[in-house]
């Protein structure tokens, strides 16, 4: 049951929830609950207003910002893509931008003389679309602590193992993989993760796993986690969308309808 504040426009008839304002005092509380996302946690009733406006950071061949577009077009994931930002001008992600119709905008540390305005070009831009959350998608830099403070528990990421395993500085792509196989693991898998400011570290927000075979080479395990991050990238921002994720410490609750099953 939502919680409303200052005056509540609904009110209880045995098990049944009514309304007792008017339609215009109904839709003003509703839009204070969707937009009431700031503090150490964000989150509200329903999936009534807007879809999510979103931007995606990639460096690379941007197959989870594809994901992602395909999950909006299908209508699984009510999101709008304001922009996609990428440090690298010929990468797949901003070609699949421009092909879909979808603002995109190189940006780079090293179009600027010092990293505060690279940080402040990024903020402003996030600004002016509007972004509400920000997905890092195979996204090769650090964010600073001062980008992070802007967007606390607003900006996710996708890493293709099971954190805390495997993550960290120097663990990405095709590494990540090399590392799971001479290990020896029997089991990895794909997190979805708030950002804070150390690398693959912020709260979980999805996890699921995938079996390592006695087989597997780098190359084709990370094809069958590619996969399932497909999956489960447009899940968790869907989670956001609807806004149903809570933030408690390092823990992430995901309130309301269904389980919290991928
Ligand atoms: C994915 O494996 C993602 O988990 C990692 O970088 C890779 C990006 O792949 N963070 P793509 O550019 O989305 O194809």
């Amino acid at each position: 049951m939502a919680e409303f504040r200052g005056i509540n426009p609904l009110a209880t008839k045995g098990d049944k929830v009514v309304r007792v304002a008017s339609p215009v005092v109904v839709s003003l509380i509703f839009l204070e609950k969707i937009f009431d996302f700031a503090g150490e946690s964000w989150y509200s009733e329903g999936a009534m207003g807007e879809p999510l406006k979103i931007a995606v950071l990639a460096s690379g061949e941007g197959t989870n910002l594809q994901a992602i577009i395909d999950a909006i077009k299908k209508g699984r994931l009510r999101a709008e893509i304001r922009v996609v930002i990428s440090n690298n001008s010929g990468s797949g992600a901003l070609r699949r931008a421009r092909r879909e119709g979808i603002y995109g905008l190189h940006l780079s540390h090293k179009q600027f003389t010092a990293p505060e305005e690279f940080d402040a070009r990024l903020l402003q831009v996030l600004e002016e679309r509007e972004v509400e959350l920000v997905c890092l998608a195979g996204y090769m830099k650090l964010l600073s602590p001062r980008v992070v403070g802007a967007y606390r528990n607003r900006i996710l990421n996708i890493h293709p193992a099971l954190l805390p395993s495997f993550g960290g500085k120097g663990m990405y792509g095709q590494r990540v993989h090399q590392a799971v196989i001479e290990y020896g693991v029997k089991v990895t898998g794909v997190t979805v993760h708030l950002v804070d400011e150390k690398y693959d570290h912020g709260p979980i927000v999805l996890q699921k796993a995938v079996e390592v075979l006695e087989d597997d080479t780098a190359e084709t395990l990370s094809q069958r986690v590619l996969r399932v991050e497909h999956e489960l990238y447009p899940k968790a921002i869907e989670l956001f969308a609807e806004r149903r994720i809570k933030v408690e410490g390092r823990k992430v609750r995901i309130e309301g309808r269904g389980l919290n099953r991928n």
